[in-house]
């Protein structure tokens, strides 16, 4: 008899602030969990200029960069740790592709297809490659909380 032990692959994925804001987030976990991920972790958090800065640092020298960080500012999201085998592709390819105006076309039953706008205004992220996931999910569920916890307590005067 053999024994298989199915182990899972963890990926980030994040409901940006036109998601949250246009009231997609529970269709959103439905289609999540009806595809086979477990939501393993799940925080709704507001990132300010210095956090969406850092989490987008590999693009800092794209021209859009400022416009995406005003608009990753701009209302809450919520940060997901999403596990399934093949976790990190699975999850690119029910976003679909960037730019939402072609994922209408390309992939109309993706996510970016049902609630973006654009390729800034695209409803959600996720993870490119299991060493951009390792490096977002600490950034979310390990490093970030130190640095509010840090904040807080600056604020409070401790
Ligand atoms: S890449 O490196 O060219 O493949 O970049 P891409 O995956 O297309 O985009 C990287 C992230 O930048 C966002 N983006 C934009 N923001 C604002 N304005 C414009 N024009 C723009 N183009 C791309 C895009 O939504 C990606 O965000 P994430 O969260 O990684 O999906």
């Amino acid at each position: 008899l053999c024994l298989l032990v199915a182990v899972g692959q963890r990926t980030l994925a994040m409901i940006k602030p036109d998601g949250v804001s246009g009231n997609y987030t529970e269709e959103i976990k439905r289609l999540i969990v009806e595809a086979g991920f477990n939501i393993v972790k799940e925080r709704l958090t507001q990132l300010e200029k210095e956090a969406a800065s850092a989490f987008y640092d590999e693009h800092s020298s794209r021209s859009f960069f400022p416009h995406l960080v005003s608009y990753m500012t701009s209302g809450p999201v919520v940060v997901m740790v999403l596990e399934k085998g093949d976790a990190v592709s699975d999850w690119r390819g029910l976003i679909g592709p960037t730019d939402s105006q072609k994922a209408k076309i390309s992939h109309p039953h993706s996510i970016r297809a049902l609630c973006g706008k654009d390729s800034q205004r695209n409803c959600v992220h996720g993870s490119d490659s299991t060493s951009s996931a390792e490096r977002e999910i600490n950034f979310f569920f390990k490093d970030f909380l130190g640095w509010m916890l840090n904040k807080q307590n600056a604020k409070h005067g401790d």
